[in-house]
């Protein structure tokens, strides 16, 4: 088949708009697959396009770099430029409630971390150089660990870093939402694909970061909103990175997208495509799910069903009323007994106003209208009429 020129064109603009590499300190990545990346350790760029940055190996870490360096001081060399920067992330697990360490966005002076190490040290430092001014590296972490050494606030929070995992600040993995502006969690290790954004006001010195779920708008108020000057720490060319690494637990950490400009926004991703997360019933998860479930859910449901019915029946019974000739005459007043029993609160002795001849007289508020009434209880049969 022979291609009219038209096609090649937007053949080649599609190329353009999926993968695309400024020189001038900006670039997408809808996917991984062929990019340009400086891989290191475990990270790989799987066949449909997810950069793995760990595989499930314990205490190994993994790394990807834009290849050159990126300018990130003013040409007077005082002060560090805006940047922005967004990527859609997984963290897949093999264990439902644990999984990690994390993963990282983060901007260093070099491309050889060989001497970092993995587990909490998220592949960016190590136990040496944690904190050092001399690091020069900046980072927003992902982090899926509690590690009481770095005053981590909890297993599923994001964090600022500079020089070191002692965030500056952190706060709960979430967002707000924009029309309630209520607090939702989010679960990093939940194996759902979500967004970060981190923006940087060279000018202002305001931080901010953003999370959301995949493919939700951008939340108009950010997680994270901080006043950290980031002249001292990028005050020269740096290389732009994502970096993660594992501890004890199987987990896989992917990127499925990645984009990146300096003095503007981070040009949007096109979901649509963006690589798809595993499912987080990989034949092995599903299998392992459906043989614990299955058993042990069987009889909680029928437990459950049998519970169930008792209870309506028990209430029916419980609630059960006689009707009597002489109600005809106030036949609209009818009052369910269950209403009764709920204004007295149940015909506690707190609510007895007197006992009489014929038995025992509650004071009370119908549930309904808010109506104070007296609910005489007739010893005969224990019913109850109004008094
Ligand atoms: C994980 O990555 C390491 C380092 O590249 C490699 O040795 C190991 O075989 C990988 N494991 C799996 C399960 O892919
Ligand atoms: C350096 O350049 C930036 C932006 O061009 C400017 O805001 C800042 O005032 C300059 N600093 C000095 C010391 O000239
Ligand atoms: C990376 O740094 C380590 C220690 O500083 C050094 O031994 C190693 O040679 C460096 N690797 C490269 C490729 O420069
Ligand atoms: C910070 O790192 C530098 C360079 O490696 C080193 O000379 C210095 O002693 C370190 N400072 C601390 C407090 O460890
Ligand atoms: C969100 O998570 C925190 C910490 O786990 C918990 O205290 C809070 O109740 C959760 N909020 C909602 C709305 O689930
Ligand atoms: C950070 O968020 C605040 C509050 O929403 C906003 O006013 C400011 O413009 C944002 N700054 C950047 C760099 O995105
Ligand atoms: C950045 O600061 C370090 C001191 O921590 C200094 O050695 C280095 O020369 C500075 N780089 C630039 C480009 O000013």
């Amino acid at each position: 088949m022979r291609l009219k020129p038209v096609s090649v064109v937007s053949f080649l603009v599609l190329l353009l708009f999926h993968f695309f590499a400024g020189g001038d300190g900006h670039f997408i990545y809808n996917g991984f697959a062929g990019a340009r990346l400086d891989l290191d350790g475990m990270t790989v760029v799987e066949p449909d396009g997810k950069l793995a940055l760990t595989n499930i190996t314990s205490q190994l870490k993994g790394s990807a770099f834009h290849p050159t360096p990126l300018r990130f001081h003013e040409t007077n060399g005082t002060v560090a430029r805006s940047f922005s920067t967004t990527f859609v992330f997984a963290i897949v697990t093999d264990l439902v409630t644990v999984g990690g360490n994390g993963l990282a966005f983060f901007v260093a002076p070099t491309k050889n971390l060989s001497m970092a190490s993995p587990s909490q040290f998220l592949g960016l430092f190590n136990p040496q150089n944690n904190g050092n001014a001399s690091n020069h590296v900046f980072a927003v972490e992902l982090d899926t660990i509690l590690n009481p050494e770095f005053r981590d606030i909890s297993s599923n929070h994001v964090g600022v870093d500079v020089n070191g995992l002692a965030s500056v600040v952190a706060e709960p993995a979430g967002y707000y939402d924009d029309d309630t502006g209520d607090f939702k969690n989010l679960t990093l290790i939940a194996g759902d694909a979500m967004q970060v954004w981190v923006d940087y006001d060279g000018r202002s010195t305001v931080l901010n970061v953003t999370l959301a779920p995949v493919e939700a708008p951008r939340p108009i108020k950010p997680l994270i909103s901080v006043t950290v000057d980031l002249s001292p720490v990028l005050n020269g060319t740096a290389y732009v990175g994502l970096s993660s690494s594992t501890g004890p637990f199987r987990t896989r950490h992917y990127v499925l997208g990645w984009s990146f400009a300096l003095d503007g926004a981070a040009p949007p991703l096109g979901y649509s495509n963006l690589p798809k997360p595993p499912r987080i019933g990989d034949s092995k998860r599903r299998f392992k799910a459906r043989d614990v479930i299955l058993p042990v859910a069987t009889p909680i449901l029928a437990l459950a069903v049998v519970a169930g019915v008792s209870l309506v029946v028990w209430r029916q019974l419980r609630y059960a009323e006689l009707r009597e000739e002489w109600e005809v005459e106030f036949g609209p007043h009818r009052l369910a007994y269950k209403d009764l029993y709920r204004a007295t609160g149940g015909f506690d002795g707190k609510h007895l106003l007197g006992v009489g001849g014929f038995g025992r007289v509650y004071k009370g508020v119908l549930p309904a209208s808010k109506k104070e009434v007296a609910v005489k209880v007739v010893v005969s049969h224990d019913d109850a009429k109004l008094g």
